[in-house]
Parts: structure tokens; sequence; C-alpha cells
């Protein structure tokens, strides 16, 4: 049997993304001992340090670096994530943002019944910081195409069609974004009617959020423009034990950037005792998305299992372990 061997862009990028990533990396290599998929990393620079060090936060040998890799997982930038992952989004057409909450055992959930996925579009909106400001009186343009649209809506429902779920809610503010989101809605449609077998339906933002917060296990696949995306996911994420835990993949077509929701976390960072679970997550997602299916598997049982025996717990999770023990321990689980 030919062993499969990939080349993963690392980009660690500050405050906790070395540590976080370290972590990763460590699960990742004993993941290679069990199976025999081999990984070969190569790190590139991108954030805050860069920036000083160099006058760019995202050099141009990093954008290279994502594209010629076969996949590409990110920890987190500080004051620059405007300069970095937003351009390397738009400029790989990164067009879907995958954002599930689901509970994990032994972290405290406002909601443990909550188990769906948010795919958010990830390259227009009011993301593509189209504005300007005079000193009293602003604007950003809110751009909306057809094509982006039906794209992650179709996304979606392959999501569901892959993962066995039935139910699609796209969330819009058609009532008043008129225009965009009118148009969100006709690509939305148009792409429902090709999936008759799933159930389709529509919910205004701000009903889907008080939703989302009283009957989160209502909603299995949820479609939704950039913003909306980015605020429900964080809702979602507060649901199921926060920042800490939440993973998140940007896919393009052959193209992706895996990564933790969170960010650099200054106050903590250089301490090694950053939760590196939502890195780790991320890399299993990375593993799904390049068909490694049971390793993906193999990464999530063994975090699972860490969490759920609750001896090696980090301090964000009331433990008292540094973000390397946790890792050693999830690398042991495997
Ligand atoms: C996220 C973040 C980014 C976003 C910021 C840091 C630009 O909040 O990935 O959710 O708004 O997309
Ligand atoms: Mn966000």
């Amino acid at each position: 049997m030919v062993m499969a061997k990939y080349n993963l862009a690392l980009l660690p990028g500050d405050g906790i993304g070395p540590e976080v990533m370290d972590a990763t990396v460590k699960v990742l290599d004993a993941l290679e001992a069990k199976t025999g998929i081999s990984f070969k990393y190569k790190t590139y620079m991108i954030g805050d340090a860069e920036k000083k060090r160099s006058g760019t936060a995202l050099p141009q040998e990093t954008i290279d670096g994502v594209k010629a890799a076969n996949a590409c997982l990110f920890a987190c930038v500080g004051e620059t994530a405007k300069e970095t992952i937003l351009p390397l989004r738009q400029k790989l057409n990164l067009y879907v943002n995958l954002r599930p909450a689901k509970a994990y055992p032994g972290v405290p959930a406002l909601k443990p019944e909550t188990d769906l996925m948010i795919v958010r579009e990830n390259t227009e909106g009011i993301y593509k910081m189209i504005g300007d400001r005079s000193p009293k009186s602003a604007f950003n343009v809110r751009v909306v195409t057809y094509e982006a649209s039906y794209n992650i809506v179709k996304y979606a429902f392959e999501y569901a069609k892959a993962n066995g779920k039935k139910k699609v809610t796209a969330v819009h503010k058609a009532n008043v974004l008129d225009y965009t989101d009118g148009l969100f809605l006709e690509a939305a449609r148009d792409v429902a009617t090709e999936y008759p077998d799933y159930e389709y339906n529509e919910l205004i933002v701000d009903a889907a959020a008080m939703r989302l917060v009283m009957y989160p296990e209502s909603f299995e696949v949820v479609v939704t423009t950039n913003m909306f995306g980015d605020i429900l996911s964080d809702v979602a994420a507060g649901l199921v034990g926060g920042l800490g835990m939440a993973p998140s993949g940007n896919v393009g077509e052959d193209i992706c950037i895996f990564e933790p929701v969170h960010g650099s976390a200054p106050d903590i960072a250089g301490k090694g005792i950053a939760n590196p679970s939502a890195c780790i997550l991320s890399a299993a997602m990375m593993l799904e998305w390049l068909k490694e299916k049971d390793a993906a598997e193999m990464v999530v049982a063994a975090v699972l299992k860490v969490l759920e025996e609750g001896k090696v717990k980090t301090p964000d999770l009331g433990g008292k372990n540094s973000t390397n023990e946790f890792a050693e321990a999830v690398a042991a689980a495997l």
C-alpha cells in the first residue's frame, strides 16, 4: 500500500500561535508513527512580528507557500488580521469558512445539545473593505454576487449530503438589505431546488441569533453571508465552551487554510499554558479535507479521550497543565 505524503504549510503567527502550533505538530508526528501517513512541514512568517521585522505582515513567500502546499495550518495573529487572513481568504478564493459547533466532554457548555455547522461565505459582503470616510461621515459597501452566493449555498448542501444532515438554513437580512440579501436568497433558492430531498428554510439573522441561543438543536447546517457568519459562529462557539475549543477551515477549490477561531491571546502568550485543542481540532478538519477520514477521526477521538478523562487540562478548563502536557496526552491517546 502506498502511504500518503503531504506537504503542509505552517503559519504559527503571533502570541500563543507558535505554542499551539508546536502542540499540534506534536500530535501530527504521533499520527505519522501510528498511521504511516507522512507530513513534511514548512513554516512561513505572518503577522505583527513579521510586519515589524520586514514591513509586511503577509510576505509573498507565505502566499506562495500556502498555494504550493497540499494543505495549510494557520494559528493566529495579533493586530494584523486585516492584512493577513482576510487577504489570504480573498486572494486565494477560499470561499468557504467552515465553523462547526459541538459540545465536548469535560468542557462546560451552555447548550450541550448543540451540533451544527456554520458555512460562512468567506470572500465578499462587508469584508470587501470598500468604503471611505470624511471626518464626520463614513461608509462601507456590502458586495454580494450571485456566483459566490450560489457557490456557498451549494457547498452547504453538499456538506449536508456528505455528513448525513437533512436541514439547511439560510440566514439573511433581506427585509432590510433588500439588494444584497435579496440576491443571496435568490441564489440560495435556486440551489435548494437542486436538493428536493433536503429541508431548506430561511431565517432573518436577528431571529436566527435568538433561536441559536434558545434552540441550537433546531439547526443542522447554517449558511450565510460573511459577517453574519462571523458573528453567529462566535455565538455558537459560546454555546459549547468558547473560542478555546473552536476549530475552523478556510476552504477553496484546491487550497485550504485551517485555523483555530481564537486570537493570539497576548495575556497568556509565552507562558506555555494556552489550550491547543482548537488548533489540534483544526488539524483534524484539515485531515478530513485531505480525505484522510480515519486519521481525522483518530485525532478527534484522542482529544475527546483526554478531555473526557479530565486528568490533563489547561488552566482555561480549570486544570494546571501546560500546552505541551496536553499535546503529549493527546499524542499518547492516539
Ligand atoms: C474570524 C475573525 C476575523 C473575521 C477577524 C480577525 C478579521 O474574527 O476569523 O472570525 O472577522 O473574519
Ligand atoms: Mn470572528
